[in-house]
C-alpha cells in the first residue's frame, strides 16, 4: 500500500485514500488510528457484519479519548486555546480555556462525579444551555468512562423522563436557568418536573448560569459550584477504556413514537470525528472553528467538542441565537475572536438571508476560510448567498451529509481540494460506500440514478446499536435491505459520481435542521381529550426547510378551531418540546385511508403542499369524498 497523508491535499491524494480505504481497509484504517494516543493497540482493525449487526474496530485497542482530546494537547500546546464561549448577552464577559485549563476544569468536575458515586458504565444526564460547563461536564463522563446522554434544551420534561427512563440514569446535571435571546428559560425547573415522572436518579448537579432563584432539593441536589471547591484540583488520570466501551448516547427520532438511543462507542468515533474534521473542513494548527449548534445534537458533540478538541483546535461555543441582539450576530463573533472555519445549518442561512445586506455593515469577515453547512439539504439560492456574503464569493463552502447515527461526516467536498457543487454533498470520504437502491433493494449503477441512500461497509464512527434494544437496530438500519446500512435519505448521483440528498423517505421530518418523527407529534396531539385522530405530515418551508403540518379529527365542536388549536400546540410542547409545534392545523371530519386503515400520507403531503392536481388516484381509498372535503379546507387555510 502507498504511503498517504493523514490530510488529503489535492484530488489525486483523495482519489488515492479512496481507493486504498476500500480495497484495504484493514491497512488504512491502522495507518490512520497511529495518529491517537493509546493505551495499548489493537489486536484487530475491523471485525463486522451488518446481519446482526456487530461491528467492532480497533478490537483489543485501549484509550481514553480525553486524553487524545486534552492531555496530548496540553502536553505540548499548553498555552493554546481550547474554548473560547461568546456568551448571549454580547456585553457579558467572554471566557476563555487554554488546553492546560480545560484539562484542570475537566478533570476537577471528573473528581465531583466521582464524588457524587458515579461510576464506570453509568449514564449521565446532562441537560444543559451553552455553557462552558457543558463541554466540561461532557467531558468528565468521558474521563471516567460514564456514559453520557445530553439532551437539547429545548426538549419538555416528558422527554427528559422518556430518555433518563429509557437509559435507566441514575445522574443528572443541568443549570439553574439558560439564556437564549432575550428569554430566560428554567432547565432545573423542567428537570424536576421530569423527575417526578421516573424513580431513577439519584443525585443532580446544577450549574448556576443566572442566578436567579431556584428551587433544591437538598437530599439530591448539589451546586455545582460548591461541590466543585469541595474536591482537589489534582490531576485525575483517565479511566482506561476498550475501544468498543460505550462514550455516549444520543437519542433521536425515527419512524416511531419513540425516539431511540444511538450509541456511539470510544476507538472508532474518535478516529472518525477527528479525520472528518481535520480532512472536510481542511483544518491548519491554530485555526478558531466555529460550529453554530447546540452540543444537544449530534453535530455539537463531533464538530464542537471531539473532532476540533482532538485534533487541537480552538473551538468556539455560542451560547445565543443567530438574531440576537441582531442578525448581523455571527458576523460580529467571526470578528471578535477572528474565527476560521465557520460550521452553521441552511435553516440559519435561509434565516439571516431575508435581512439583507445591513447585517454585514462594517464587519469584515478576513478571518474567514472555510464555510460548512450541515443538518438538511442546501438549496442553491441559500448556497450561493453563503459563499457570496461571508465568503466574499470565493472561499470554499462544504456541504457534509451525515447523521446521528454516522457520528460524523461521511459525504462531503473537503474544502478548496475536492470540487462543490451547490447543494451536491458531492463525493463519499474514504471508507464510505454509498450505495443507492430502488424499493425492491435492486442496486442503481452508473450516473444519474436517484434511489435509496444506503451505506455498504462499516466505517469507524457508525452507530453500534441503539441502547437497549439491539433488535431495533437492525429493524431500523439494517433489515430494509440486505447486508446495507440504509440511511432513511433519498438520493441523487449525478454524471460526475456527485451525490445530492434530496430528503428523509420515511416518516421523520426535518425542520430547521432538527430531526423529529411524525409519530412523536402525533401521539402528543392525540394526548389532547379532545383529539380523536391526527396525521402528520412536512410540507416545504421557505425557512425551517421543512414545517410540521397536521390534520386533526376533534371529537366535539364546542370549542372553536383557535381554542383548540392553542390547545394542541400547548400538548406538543408539553410532552416534546417548542421545537415540534405544528405550523399548521388543519381541522378535519375524516383522513384518508385504505381499506385496512392505513392513512395514505402520500395524499396528505400533496394537499399540505399545495399540490391538489398531483394528488392521483383515490379510488382504492375507503372514502374517497374525504380528499375533496379536506382540500376545499386546506384552501380556505
Ligand atoms: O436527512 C438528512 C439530513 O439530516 C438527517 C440527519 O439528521 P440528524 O441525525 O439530526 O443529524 C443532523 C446533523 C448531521 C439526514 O438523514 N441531513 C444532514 N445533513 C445533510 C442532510 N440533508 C442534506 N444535506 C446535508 N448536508
Amino acid at each position: 500500500m502507498k504511503h498517504y497523508p493523514y490530510q488529503i491535499g489535492t484530488m489525486a491524494e483523495y482519489q488515492t485514500a479512496y481507493a486504498e480505504s476500500l480495497n484495504y481497509p484493514d491497512q488504512f484504517w491502522s495507518g490512520i488510528a497511529e495518529n491517537f494516543v493509546w493505551h495499548r493497540k489493537w489486536d484487530k482493525v475491523l471485525d463486522w457484519n451488518f446481519k446482526e449487526p456487530a461491528i467492532r474496530w480497533f478490537e483489543g485497542a485501549q484509550l481514553n479519548i480525553t486524553e487524545n482530546c486534552l492531555d496530548r494537547h496540553a502536553a505540548t500546546a499548553p498555552d493554546r486555546l481550547a474554548l473560547v464561549w461568546e456568551p448571549n448577552h454580547p456585553q457579558e464577559a467572554v471566557r476563555r480555556y487554554t488546553y492546560a485549563e480545560l484539562l484542570q476544569a475537566v478533570n476537577q468536575c471528573a473528581r465531583v462525579l466521582l464524588a457524587m458515586g458515579v461510576q464506570k458504565g453509568d449514564r449521565v444526564c446532562i441537560y444543559m444551555g451553552m455553557v462552558p460547563e457543558l463541554a466540561i461536564a461532557t467531558l468528565a463522563c468521558a474521563r471516567i468512562g460514564a456514559i453520557h446522554s445530553v439532551i437539547f434544551g429545548g426538549f419538555s420534561a416528558q422527554s427528559i423522563a422518556d430518555r433518563v427512563e429509557d437509559a435507566q440514569a441514575s445522574f443528572v446535571i443541568t443549570c439553574d436557568r439558560a439564556y437564549r435571546g432575550n428569554k430566560s428559560i428554567p432547565l432545573k425547573a423542567v428537570v424536576d418536573e421530569a423527575l417526578l415522572k421516573t424513580e431513577s436518579v439519584k443525585k443532580v448537579l446544577v450549574y448556576q448560569r443566572t442566578g436567579e432563584a431556584c428551587a433544591m432539593d437538598a437530599s439530591r441536589d448539589l451546586w455545582w459550584h460548591e461541590a466543585m471547591e469541595r474536591v482537589s484540583t489534582d490531576f485525575l488520570p483517565a479511566t482506561v477504556m476498550d475501544a468498543e466501551d460505550m462514550l455516549f448516547i444520543l437519542y433521536t427520532s425515527g419512524s416511531t413514537g419513540k425516539p431511540k438511543g444511538v450509541v456511539h462507542t470510544c476507538a472508532g468515533y474518535m478516529v472518525w470525528t477527528n479525520y472528518t474534521f481535520v480532512n472536510v473542513f481542511q483544518y491548519r494548527p491554530g485555526q478558531v472553528h466555529f460550529c453554530t449548534a447546540d452540543i444537544g445534537w449530534i453535530t455539537g458533540h463531533s464538530y464542537i467538542l471531539y473532532g476540533p478538541l482532538s485534533a487541537g483546535a480552538t473551538s468556539l461555543l455560542f451560547e445565543g441565537i443567530p438574531t440576537y441582539p441582531d442578525a448581523g450576530r455571527f458576523w460580529d463573533i467571526c470578528d471578535k475572536h477572528s474565527v476560521n472555519i465557520l460550521y452553521t445549518a441552511p435553516t440559519a442561512i435561509r434565516s439571516l438571508m431575508s435581512f439583507g445586506d445591513g447585517p454585514f455593515e462594517g464587519k469584515s469577515l478576513n478571518s474567514l476560510e472555510v464555510l460548512g453547512s450541515v443538518g438538511e439539504p442546501i438549496n442553491e439560492e441559500a448556497w450561493h448567498w453563503y459563499q457570496d456574503k461571508a465568503g466574499k464569493g470565493t472561499l470554499p463552502v462544504v456541504d457534509t451529509w451525515w447523521q446521528t447515527e454516522t457520528g460524523g461526516i461521511l459525504i462531503s467536498n473537503l474544502a478548496g481540494v475536492t470540487p462543490a457543487k451547490p447543494s451536491f454533498a458531492t463525493l463519499p470520504l474514504p471508507g464510505i460506500e454509498p450505495v443507492l437502491v430502488d424499493e425492491q433493494g435492486n442496486r442503481l449503477e452508473g450516473p444519474n440514478v436517484s434511489g435509496n441512500l444506503c451505506i455498504a461497509k462499516p466505517w469507524p464512527g457508525m452507530l453500534r446499536t441503539t441502547y437497549g434494544d439491539h433488535e431495533r437496530c437492525r429493524t431500523n438500519y439494517f433489515s430494509a435491505y440486505k447486508d446495507l446500512y440504509f440511511t432513511g435519505d433519498g438520493c441523487l448521483r449525478d454524471e460526475n459520481g456527485f451525490y445530492r440528498i434530496t430528503g428523509r423517505v420515511d416518516d421523520v421530518l426535518n425542520v430547521s435542521g432538527h430531526r423529529i418523527g411524525t409519530a412523536e407529534v402525533e401521539n402528543a396531539i392525540n394526548l389532547h381529550h379532545e383529539v380523536v385522530e391526527s396525521a402528520v405530515v412536512g410540507y416545504p418551508h421557505d425557512i425551517k426547510g421543512q414545517g410540521i403540518f397536521a390534520y386533526v379529527i376533534a371529537s366535539s365542536d364546542i370549542k372553536t378551531d383557535d381554542v383548540l388549536r392553542q390547545h394542541i400546540l400547548n400538548a406538543v410542547t408539553k410532552t416534546i418540546g417548542a421545537i415540534a409545534k405544528p405550523d399548521k392545523i388543519l381541522f378535519v371530519k375524516g383522513l384518508p385511508k385504505t381499506r385496512s386503515g392505513k392513512i395514505m400520507r402520500r395524499i396528505l403531503r400533496k394537499i399540505a403542499e399545495g399540490e391538489y392536481a398531483a394528488i392521483g388516484d383515490t379510488t382504492t381509498l375507503l372514502d374517497p369524498a374525504v380528499v375533496e372535503e379536506i382540500i376545499q379546507s386546506a384552501k380556505v387555510l
